[in-house]
């Protein structure tokens, strides 16, 4: 049963491989055997890797939004590992409560029309090009495991009373754009597990809950309460998910949205 797990001599990409999460889908990765492609359009320094793990692991600049970018990194990818096995779309523009900015935290009224235009270019076209220019490969090998990191917010709505402190102080409104991108993306991941089936692809999601990162307390109460486990997650705690998906363990698995979230989303 162990081997199942296994994903030795597999090839991973992980995009946004710089930010919280990334970092660990590309340990959890690399620890189960692959070897993994660390993309982030900003620079992923090699020291950001536990040591045991950095031979298992390569950096390269890509931005997801730009059909160059990716065609060249698909070619480096390819001349250099010959595969791509595992790809997991975890890019994203995701406005924080640990991440201020009061310009993009506004009310619905008040949304500028080019932050929402930026955020589903990242989000969903990002992830829709990820998936043409190097699930194409995977497509031509038959075989591979896609996974896109959704969030809970693509399957219900933000209760924006979490974001209000005690003293009535609104931290910030969560915006429109972010939930609609990500339920966009539990839909194309269904498109293309659907499309790509008979090329032997699996297409899934993880629907994240939040992470604790330190936010204003207030707010990790406010979280915690509305959480059956009683509280937010550890940064960790989507580890075994990932490798889950992207393994044979899960080998009979395509289309699933994956809800990892202590139970947020039940109530
Ligand atoms: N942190 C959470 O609480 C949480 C909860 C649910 C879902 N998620 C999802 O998990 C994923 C990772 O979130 P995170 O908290 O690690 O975010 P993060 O902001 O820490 O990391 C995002 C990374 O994406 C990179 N990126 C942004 N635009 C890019 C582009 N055009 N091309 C390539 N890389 C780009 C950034 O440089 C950054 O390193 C996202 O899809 C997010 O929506 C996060």
């Amino acid at each position: 049963m162990d081997n199942n797990f296994s994903l030795s001599g597999k090839i991973a990409v992980v995009t946004g491989a710089n930010g919280l999460l990334g970092l660990q889908h590309c340990i959890a990765l690399a620890e189960a055997g692959a070897h993994v492609i660390a993309a982030d359009i900003e620079r992923c320094h090699d020291d950001i890797f536990p040591e045991q793990i950095r031979h298992q692991i390569s950096t390269i600049r890509l931005d997801v939004t730009d059909s160059a970018s990716l065609s060249s990194v698909r070619e480096r990818i390819v001349s250099q590992y010959g595969t791509i096995d595992i790809l997991v779309n975890n890019a994203a523009i995701n406005d924080m409560v640990e991440k201020r900015d009061n310009h993009i935290q506004g009310s619905f009224e008040d949304y500028p029309l080019y932050v929402w235009k930026k955020v589903l270019d990242v989000n969903v076209t990002g992830v829709f090009l990820c998936c043409q220019y190097l699930g194409s490969v995977m497509a031509q090998q038959k075989s591979g495991s896609i996974i896109n990191i959704a969030s809970t917010y693509g399957v219900v709505a933000p209760d924006q009373s979490i974001y209000l402190k005690k003293n009535g102080e609104r931290l910030m409104w969560k915006s429109p754009v972010y939930p609609t991108s990500k339920g966009a993306v539990i839909q194309f991941t269904k498109y293309l597990a659907a499309y790509w089936g008979e090329k032997n692809i699996r297409v899934n999601c993880i629907s994240p809950g939040g992470v604790f990162a330190y936010q204003d307390e207030d707010f990790v109460e406010n979280y915690s309460k509305k959480t059956p486990l009683g509280r937010m997650a550890n940064k960790e705690d989507y580890k075994g998910a990932l490798v889950f998906l992207a393994s044979d363990a899960s080998s009979y698995v395509s289309g699933a949205n994956l809800i990892v979230d202590g139970g947020w989303t039940i109530i």
